[in-house]
């Protein structure tokens, strides 16, 4: 069966760890979505991996791995993930990972332009990753974004190159950041295409290949679903569609394609940059600091940490359709002695059980929690779902009911061992 795995909180969910799990049994993992904003820390053999544009199942020798055409591209920076990755013993070849080449291109003006424009917002910031994602997607929609396929004609891409770099410098002069040469953009650029080009293709035949051939495809979701252009908390989003329906736009593969959604969340809730957080609670955070947990793979800040909330979860499965749940980082909870879910909010003195549209409303969301007991003790050897302390699976249940949707995964700690499937 051909999977999407979504996030469904705000990223940072743990879903490189559910799409490790789930690649033993896939033939072709793909990546449809969102940039090296990413940051998918995998724990396999004892080994720590940490990916940011490559699937995952480019941790395994026989899986087919596919950056598809919805993804910006940072062509240095996923040269450099590469040679990271190959570093520690990973071999890449061309039939191991494929890239579209209709993806666009991350420039290293877009990340600077990132970094003036939260500039500019101030304390209204979005808290980027300043990877340049809002910006490469801009010039994806403005219709002036530079494709992988365009490399391959060096003069068309060195004089859109050079018209870029003049745009983009006119507005860091403004803001008193660093300019570029082009010259220097362009040699940058078309060193790390000569380092990817056997890796270009278009991709859209081989995900339809693998499908008609009755290959298991995985699609592999970034972010979450609260960081969605159309369905976050905009305007603290990020700039592409990381719901399921954008990993169908992103690789080319019809809706008729994907047989389940494994939507992945916390079993509280986390986020990192700016925007509405309303079971955010500062001790919770500090105590999952305390324990080393929730520092970001990509940017190494810390994250807010707060309650599992239902209100978000709810809608997510709504618009992902997510037909089984994975809930990971159980054992974060291991040692609560209560533990609280938010089931509904309270705007102006009214309930609503899903999140509200207009930006304001999230400042007067008062959380209603509902309290269950916890189980204060160790999950992090249980080897079965029904090796958890009885607390722990009246939790999961309770998550399950409030989304109408089953669990099917458990994550009980970071190694690929520590994932309970629920019969
Ligand atoms: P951008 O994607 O870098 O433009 O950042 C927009 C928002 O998405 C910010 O709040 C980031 O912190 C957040 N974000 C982007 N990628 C991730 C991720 O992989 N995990 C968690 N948050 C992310």
């Amino acid at each position: 069966m051909n999977t999407i795995v979504t996030g469904l909180q705000w990223g940072d969910e743990g879903k490189g760890k559910i799409v490790d799990y789930l690649t033993e049994d896939a033939d072709v993992v793909i990546r449809g979505q969102g940039g090296n904003n990413a940051g998918h820390t995998v724990i396999a053999r004892g080994e720590k991996y940490v990916l940011h544009l490559l699937p995952s199942g480019i941790l395994w020798d026989d899986k087919t791995n596919v950056i598809g055409n919805g993804v910006v591209l940072d062509p240095a920076g996923l040269v450099a993930e590469i040679t990271r990755i190959e570093g520690q013993g990973i071999e890449i070849t061309p039939d191991k990972l494929v890239i579209s080449d209709r993806a666009h291109i991350v420039l290293p003006v877009h990340k600077e332009l990132d970094a003036a424009r939260e500039i500019s917002l101030g304390n209204a910031k979005i808290g980027t990753t300043k990877r340049g994602i809002g910006p490469a997607y801009a010039d994806k929609i403005n219709r002036c974004g530079l494709r992988m396929a365009d490399l391959a004609n060096r003069a068309f891409a060195a004089e859109r190159i050079t018209r870029r770099v003049a745009e983009a410098n006119e507005i860091l002069a403004r803001h008193e950041l660093p300019t570029f040469e082009a010259s220097a953009v362009i040699a940058e650029v078309q060193d790390a295409y000569e380092r990817l080009r056997p890796h270009i293709t278009n991709t859209i035949p081989v995900v339809h290949r693998a499908w008609r051939c009755g290959k298991k495809l995985l699609f592999e979701g970034a972010q979450g679903t609260l960081l969605d252009i159309d369905f976050g908390t905009y305007p603290f989003v990020t700039s592409s569609n990381t719901t399921s329906g954008g990993c169908c736009t992103g690789s080319g593969l019809p809706p008729t394609a994907v047989g389940r959604v494994i939507g992945v969340c916390k079993a509280y809730t986390t986020r990192v940059g700016s925007g509405p957080f309303p079971t955010g609670d500062e001790e919770l955070s500090g105590y999952l600091h305390g324990l080393g947990r929730e520092f970001g793979a990509t940017t190494g800040r810390a994250r807010g940490c707060g309650w599992l909330d239902t209100v978000l979860l709810r809608f997510a499965c709504m618009v992902n359709g997510v037909t089984g749940l994975a809930v990971t980082n159980l054992d974060g909870l291991d040692e609560s002695e209560t533990l609280k879910i938010c089931i509904a909010y309270d705007i102006d003195g009214e309930r609503h059980e899903l999140p509200p549209a207009e930006r304001s409303a999230w400042d007067r969301a008062t959380p209603v929690y509902e309290e269950l007991p916890g189980w204060k003790s160790d999950t992090t050897g249980c080897k079965l779902h029904r090796d958890l302390p009885a607390n722990a699976r009246a939790y999961l249940d309770r998550l399950a009911a409030l989304c109408d949707v089953p669990v099917a995964f458990v994550g009980v700690g970071p190694d690929r061992a520590q994932t309970l499937v629920v019969e």
